[in-house]
């Protein structure tokens, strides 16, 4: 079974954009660790980044027919922005999690209203990039229960 890794806008940068919030862990890094641990229970992981709304859009379009049972995504800032990419979730009916680097509720006011988490199975925020790995590891569990 197959699960899809999307990364939001200038989460390209990890490594690099602002360590003191998002640390010195890279995206490659990020992404290495996302299929080798899908890898080890037996799932296909595939990982996307964009900097693009549309792009986004459309690949989550496109996890309806390609095999994808479960997302994964930090929606980098659109988190706040998109209610394009609220929309498509709502559309192709994919399950997914939200996973935040850092604490998006104790950042700036603006940062703590998501056009996603209503719509989401589960929210992480604020574990650094354990997020990802915790996130998986539940998606992985709730793949086992769906047989
Ligand atoms: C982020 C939090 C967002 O507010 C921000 O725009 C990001 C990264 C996080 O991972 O903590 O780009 O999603």
């Amino acid at each position: 079974m197959s699960i899809l890794v999307i990364n939001g806008p200038n989460l390209n940068l990890l490594g690099t954009r602002e360590p003191g919030i998002y640390g010195a862990t890279t995206l490659a890094d990020i992404e290495a660790a996302a299929i080798a641990q899908g890898e080890a229970a037996g799932h296909t992981v595939e990982c996307f980044q964009s900097n693009h709304e549309g792009a986004i859009v459309d690949r989550i379009h496109a996890a309806r027919t390609d095999g994808t049972q479960f997302v994964v995504i930090n929606p980098g800032a659109y988190t706040h922005t998109s209610v394009a990419i609220r929309d498509a979730f709502a559309g192709v009916e994919v399950p997914f999690c939200e996973v935040h680097i850092s604490n998006v509720h104790k950042r700036e006011a603006f940062r703590h209203h998501s056009y996603l988490s209503d719509i989401a199975v589960g929210v992480m925020a604020g574990f650094g990039v354990m997020g990802y790995t915790l996130a998986l590891e539940f998606v992985i569990e709730q793949l086992k229960n769906q047989g």
